[in-house]
């Protein structure tokens, strides 16, 4: 498609732009403008912008909007959540709505501890690696001390370090597997240092060994790495109710609401396919306050998605049971997040939407994000298991389709009227659209312009 090129990264960055616009584009001029008018006037903002990755030529907008009314642990949240899927935000202030007036949600920390590995080669007798191991321990953990030190001020730190034997797996793999405390951040850059510390201790102390062989103390360190899998960095968010309240929709009594609710998350427990568009739902709630909040949404997909998977098959992150008349729906997963360092003191975005939040620690921040996963799941399974979920997003649908045409708010509204009972394909909104207008088609009304 374009010529290849040698050290783009070297190039201003308006060079890189007259690259790209110049190769890829018919009219580069107005490639240029585009990318331009996403530029942030202020020019020291721009800087922070362009700094955070490389090769920054412009910025990609999200909406960043607000879910109000939740109601976690007895307090009142508005939560921030930047996500472009026209439904999320309308679905998670409904629930939070709806479960505002029912007790909210009640959220516990199941345990806050996160892992790493050094992932090493060890060609030798086992026994000998284990009593090594043994006899280094104490001298592994002194010599990370100055990289725990500020950490363990704050309460946390390195909260154990043991050695595994893989082998049965692959031909002399062995790990250390460390454990750590992270308090109120996400911990990346810490556990990554103690790890590369740590592989370098053992493989000065192994040299040292009178008792193993030359072959035996030439490990091989493979790498040195935190898992973003935290199956012990754990939260449970929960919502209940007596079946008798869960009267809010027309057309179904709260006893069928109840039944057909819990089925649905039954199916999503049993089966893969509706579990994968289940966690999908749940993670549409998550990411959008973890993007907002500045924290990592890859690493919690991968770590909740590995969490769905771990007896062996894909299930539910969600569970419902009605028991004596109280229903009762939760969610439990995995969820290593941070309130200091890293994005959360650099954007000032974060900064707002963890202001909005009251400056939550670590551990409240995880509440607040499994309720929103929670919140979003029982939005989405409350409406595929009543009205069905087309009808929301026809409404967003047909708000789109008015908004490229460059529809007022009262012709919108006019327009949503007219589809209230009826499905708006494109076609017939426009038809619609230019009625009102008095034209025949939209190119009549952009002419002008
Ligand atoms: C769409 O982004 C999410 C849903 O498909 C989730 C679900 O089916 O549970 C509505």
């Amino acid at each position: 498609m374009h010529t290849p090129i040698k050290g783009f990264s070297k190039l201003s960055k308006k060079a890189k732009i007259e690259w790209i616009t110049n190769e890829m584009f018919a009219n580069p001029n107005e490639a240029v403008e585009l990318l331009q008018s996403y530029w942030h006037k202020e020019s020291d903002k721009q800087k922070l912008h362009d700094d955070f990755i490389e090769n920054t030529i412009s910025n990609y907008f999200l909406p960043f909007g607000v879910a109000p009314n939740f109601l976690i642990d007895g307090k009142h949240y508005t939560l921030p959540m930047a996500i472009e899927e026209s439904s999320v935000v309308a679905a998670a202030s409904k629930s939070a709505q709806f479960w505002m007036k029912r007790g909210g949600f009640k959220t516990t920390i199941i345990s806050t501890t996160k892992i790493g590995h050094v992932h090493f080669i060890y060609n030798g007798d086992a026994e000998k690696l284990s009593t090594f191991f043994t006899s280094i321990k104490s001298k592994i953990l002194e010599s990370t001390e100055e990289i725990t030190a500020n950490m363990r001020a704050r309460g946390g730190g390195i909260s154990s370090v043991e050695l595994i034997n893989k082998t049965d797996q692959m031909e002399g793999y062995f790990q250390l597997e460390v454990k750590f405390e992270t308090c109120d951040s996400m911990g990346a850059n810490f556990i990554n240092s103690c790890l590369e510390q740590f592989a370098k201790t053992l493989k000065e102390e192994i040299q040292h060994q009178e008792n193993m062989s030359a072959a035996e103390k030439d490990i091989q360190i493979v790498m040195s790495i935190l898992s973003n899998y935290t199956p012990e960095c754990l939260v449970r968010a929960e919502v209940s109710c007596p079946i008798s309240d869960l009267d809010a929709d027309p057309g179904i009594t709260p006893e069928d609401f109840a039944l057909k609710f819990k089925r649905a998350v039954q199916i999503a427990e049993i089966e893969p396919y509706r579990a994968t568009t289940h966690n999908k739902g749940i993670m549409n709630g998550i990411d959008a306050v973890v993007l907002a909040t500045g924290n990592d949404f890859r690493a919690v997909e991968a770590a909740c998605h590995t969490y769905a998977s771990r007896s062996g098959k894909y299930t539910s992150l969600t569970h419902c049971t009605i028991d004596n008349g109280t229903f009762r729906f939760w969610i439990e997963i995995p969820l290593s997040l941070g309130v200091v360092g890293g994005l959360t003191t650099l954007h000032p975005m974060v900064k707002f939407a963890l202001g909005m939040l009251g400056k939550p620690n670590a551990q409240e921040l995880m509440g607040i994000i499994a309720s929103s996963g929670l919140a979003q799941n029982f939005a989405a399974l409350r409406a595929l298991t009543t009205t069905g979920i087309q009808k929301g997003h026809m409404k967003m649908h047909l708000f789109n389709i008015l908004t490229q045409l460059e529809a007022t708010e009262e012709e919108k509204q006019t327009v949503a009227t007219f589809f209230v009972d009826k499905v708006p394909h494109h076609k017939d909104v426009v038809n619609k659209f230019c009625e009102l207008r008095g034209v025949k088609t939209p190119s009549e009304i952009f002419k002008n312009k």
